[in-house]
C-alpha cells in the first residue's frame, strides 16, 4: 500500500464530489468486510457511535425514538441508520453512493428492519426528498466531504420540519488540523476555510486492509465558527456544542482505545478536542 500524499488545491465542487463519490462506492465492499455486520444479528446490537450519540440526542426529543421519523445524512452502508430503526424510529438514509445504499438496503432485509434509502449529493438532498422529518441526523466523518456549509445547512432546514431536531457529531477541525503521522501533537493543515480543497492520494481506507482503485479524494476545512454559522444563517437554534475526548475511529497511530473508541495517550487527552456535538431545533 502507498503512503498518502496530500496537497491543497483549487477545484469546483461538483468535479471534486464526483471524484470522491467513485473513492466511496469503492470502499464499500471493504466495509462490508470490515464492519463487524455479523454483530447485528443480535437483535439488541446497535453501532457504538448511535449508542454515544442515541443518549445525546434523547433529551431533546418529547417522547423518545419511538415512532419518530428519522433522516440520516451520509449514511454509508447503514450501520447506525438501522441501529436507530431499532430503537424504534422510522428511518430514511441518504448517501450519494449507490453501492453504500445497495449494502445498507441489504442489510436492512438481513435483519428484518423497515428502512428508506434515498441515493442523491447531501447537497442537494431535498430536492431528492420531498418530505420532512422530526429529527435530521448526521455523524461521523460527513462534512469534510462537503465544500459549501451554507448549502448544505439549508438542506438541513428544507428537510426538518417545525419543532424538529438537527444532531450532528462529528470530528473536530483542530482534530484534523494535527499531522496524523507525528510523534507529538504537531498542526500540520489550515485551520481556516480558504475555499481550498485538500487533495488526497490514498488508496486505503479507515477499516479494513483492502485498497480501493479509486485513490484520489477532496475534502475541505470547515473552522468550528463556520459550522455553527451556517446553522444559524439557514434559521436555526443552537441548543447545545459539545466537544469530546474520544473518536469512533483511529484518527493517528498514536491512540489509543478507551471503551472500544479512541483517543490520545492520557497524559494528551486534555489538549486537544477530537469531536464537536451540535444539536439544533427548528422553531
Ligand atoms: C465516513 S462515511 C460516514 C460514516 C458513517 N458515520 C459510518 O461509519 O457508517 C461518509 C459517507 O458520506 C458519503 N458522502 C460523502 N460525500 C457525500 C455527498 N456529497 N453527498 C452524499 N453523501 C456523501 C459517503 O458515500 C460515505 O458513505
Amino acid at each position: 500500500m502507498s503512503k498518502p500524499v496530500t496537497r491543497t488545491v483549487r477545484i469546483d465542487g461538483d468535479t471534486a464530489r464526483a471524484a470522491n463519490r467513485e473513492n466511496w462506492d469503492d470502499r464499500v465492499a471493504l466495509h462490508v468486510d470490515a464492519y463487524g455486520l455479523e454483530a447485528f444479528d443480535d437483535a439488541e446490537h446497535l453501532s457504538d457511535v448511535v449508542r454515544a450519540d442515541a443518549a445525546a440526542l434523547e433529551p431533546f426529543l418529547a417522547d423518545g425514538f419511538e415512532g419518530i421519523e428519522l433522516c440520516h445524512l451520509q449514511c454509508h452502508i447503514g450501520t447506525d441508520t438501522l441501529s436507530f430503526a431499532r430503537l424504534g424510529a422510522r428511518v430514511t438514509g441518504v448517501d450519494f453512493s449507490a453501492p453504500a445504499l445497495e449494502a445498507a438496503a441489504a442489510l436492512a432485509s438481513r435483519l428484518l428492519l423497515d428502512a428508506d434509502w434515498v441515493q442523491t449529493d447531501v447537497l442537494d438532498a431535498a430536492a431528492g426528498i420531498d418530505r420532512t422529518f422530526d429529527v435530521v441526523y448526521t455523524s461521523i466523518g460527513a462534512i469534510c466531504w462537503l465544500d459549501d456549509l451554507d448549502r448544505w445547512a439549508a438542506q438541513v432546514v428544507a428537510l426538518l420540519r417545525p419543532g424538529g431536531v438537527f444532531y450532528i457529531r462529528d470530528g473536530h477541525p483542530v482534530l484534523y488540523a494535527l499531522d496524523e503521522t507525528r510523534d507529538e501533537l504537531v498542526l500540520r493543515y489550515r485551520y481556516f476555510d480558504t475555499g481550498e480543497a485538500q487533495a488526497w492520494d490514498d488508496d486505503s481506507t479507515y477499516a479494513g486492509d483492502g485498497t480501493v482503485a479509486h485513490s484520489r479524494t477532496y475534502e475541505w476545512p470547515h473552522p468550528l465558527s463556520a459550522i455553527v454559522n451556517a446553522l444559524i444563517g439557514a434559521g436555526l437554534r443552537i441548543r447545545l456544542l459539545d466537544e469530546g475526548r474520544t473518536l469512533p475511529w483511529r484518527f493517528s497511530p498514536r491512540m489509543v482505545e478507551v471503551d472500544g473508541d479512541y483517543a490520545w495517550p492520557e497524559a494528551e487527552r486534555d489538549l486537544v478536542p477530537c469531536t464537536f456535538t451540535i444539536v439544533a431545533t427548528m422553531d
